[in-house]
């Protein structure tokens, strides 16, 4: 790839809880992609993000601890790209509050996920209200191109964008406007009762959970009351929807096929899906056991790459305060 075609890219998650197939599909996997491709790629852990939703420190830094080791054994290679903590780089914190200043209320009033929130009983606090301004920061902060996201951070992005627009139509052409990466296939990957895949509905299929909890969890996606012998769509059918994940388009092809003809049992698919899990996952699930005794390898990773990204966000800074009239630091 020719180095004007390089691109930037960003993306987060948030440590809020253990990775899922959503979280790969919808984004770990685009993620693996852009590092193929030779982009210059900074995926990071929302630390400061995920507060607005763990009150318990205990719990924060061991899942913060866990995903991290998660991002390496799903194959995210330290040689090239950076893997940081969100807290290990204080300019986001920093450029958040400048963007705070040309943020209208209104811009976050309208976004989904915090409403979202509150409907599922989080409490309405200011964090949760300003986390799109957050995000925009870690976004801006490292000049991304491209956001590799699920389809429910899309308005995220596009907030981003037009935070950077109040910015530059203030104090000029400084922020880089990104675009969210959403391929089309995986908008939506759906969780076990057919609703989005989400830690916050209970509906997910874990990553790294034991075997048996895997199984147990493929076991419990939700079906009809369908017989064997029935044709059943397979469009409708939530199954088929979490099958074909793994799929090849020939493969799922036939698999349709075999729904349409009846004769399947929803079983059959279970297994399927199981077998086509740990194939896809073996790997990184053992990669992930040898990682639990190398803490120190995990710390050193991260340490680097919050070394890499302030490469980027120091300079920015720097640049931000010039234009806004803060005087510099050192
Ligand atoms: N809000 C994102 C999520 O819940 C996580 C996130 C935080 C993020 N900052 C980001 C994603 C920056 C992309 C870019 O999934």
């Amino acid at each position: 790839m020719s180095n004007s075609g390089r691109l930037t890219i960003l993306s987060g998650i948030q440590p809020s809880g253990d990775l899922h197939l959503g979280n790969y599909f919808g984004a770990i996997k685009q993620y693996l992609e852009f590092i193929q491709g030779g982009h210059r790629c900074f995926y990071f852990l929302a630390n400061y993000h995920a507060l607005t939703s763990i009150r318990d420190r205990a719990r924060l830094l061991e899942l913060t601890r866990s995903t991290a080791a998660d991002y390496l054994a799903l194959g995210l290679d330290p040689e090239r790209c950076s893997i940081y903590l969100q807290s290990d780089v204080p300019e986001v914190c920093e450029l958040q509050w400048i963007l705070t200043t040309v943020t209208p209320m209104g811009l976050l009033e309208r976004c989904h996920a915090y409403k979202d929130k509150i409907q599922q009983g989080l409490s309405a606090d200011h964090g949760l209200f300003a986390y799109p301004v957050l995000q925009a920061a870690d976004i801006l902060v490292v000049r991304a191109d491209r956001v590799p996201v699920g389809q429910d951070q899309k308005q995220h992005v596009e907030v981003t964008r037009d935070i950077a627009q109040y910015f530059n139509s203030t104090y000029g052409e400084i922020l880089t406007l990104p675009e969210p990466y959403i391929p089309q296939e995986v908008a939506v990957v759906p969780g076990r009762d057919g609703r989005k895949m989400s830690k916050s509905y209970g509906n997910t299929i874990e990553l790294f959970a034991p075997d048996n909890e895997v199984r147990s969890q493929i076991f419990s996606i939700t079906t009809d009351s369908a017989s064997v012998a029935e044709s059943k769509d397979p469009e409708r059918s939530n199954l088929y929807a979490i099958l074909k994940l793994f799929c090849t388009s020939e493969k799922s092809q036939a698999w349709a096929d075999r729904f349409r003809r009846g004769g399947l049992s929803y079983r059959e698919v279970k297994e399927a899906i199981l077998d086509a899990f740990m194939q896809h996952f073996g790997p990184a699930r053992a990669r992930r056991r040898e990682l639990e005794k190398q803490p120190e390898m995990v710390e050193s990773v991260l340490r680097r790459g919050a070394e890499e990204a302030r490469m980027l966000t120091r300079p920015l800074l720097r640049e931000v305060r010039q234009a806004v009239g803060i005087p510099d630091s050192k």
